[in-house]
């Protein structure tokens, strides 16, 4: 799929957060549930678990997609000016969300969360490029996801 632009510099930026979360990065990403209490009812491993939500282990897992799909896709935006993941992937990640009544809403919300929760992983190397380099690679990430869910008439 054919996207805007994307420099080689918001790439690096994504790139050097990234190396330095991903040595722990089930610890990030539960803070949508501070701004959304409610989307926990989203989760069927949440709804009816007993596990703590900070140590609910496909709690992490769906945070760590997030930022892992995130990431992959500033690399090869970088790489290639293109969203690489197949059309067939996404078209599933579109389905399942739609099911579970995902909104444009929630994945707002979660977009804040995950900019939040770079800047306080990385705060010595935050800077305001390095937020909207994320912020554009989940945009056109999402916006990828989108165009696999209303499929244009063919
Ligand atoms: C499942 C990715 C945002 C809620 C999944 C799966 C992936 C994924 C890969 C599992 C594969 C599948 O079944 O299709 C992403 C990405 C996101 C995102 C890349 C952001 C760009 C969100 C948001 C919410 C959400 C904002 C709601 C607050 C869910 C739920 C499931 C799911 C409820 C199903 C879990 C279950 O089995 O109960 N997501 N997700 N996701 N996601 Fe997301």
């Amino acid at each position: 799929m054919e996207v805007r632009g994307f420099t080689d510099e918001q790439g690096a930026l994504v790139a050097k957060s990234w190396n330095v979360m991903k040595k722990n990065p089930g610890e990030h990403g539960l803070k949508i549930f501070d701004v959304a209490p409610a989307a926990q009812n989203m989760f069927s491993f949440i709804k009816d678990s007993q596990i703590p939500l900070d140590q609910n282990p496909k709690l992490k897992a769906h945070a760590v997609f997030v930022f892992v799909m995130t990431c992959e896709t500033a690399a090869q935006l970088r790489k290639t000016g293109k969203i690489t993941v197949e059309d067939r992937h996404l078209e599933q990640i579109g389905a399942t969300h739609l099911k579970k009544g995902v909104t444009g809403e929630h994945f707002e919300v979660a977009k804040s969360a995950l900019l939040e929760t770079i800047k306080e992983a990385v705060p010595e190397i935050w800077s305001q490029d390095m937020e909207n380099a994320w912020a554009e690679a989940y945009d056109q990430l999402l916006a990828a996801i989108n165009s696999q869910i209303i499929k244009p008439p063919s």
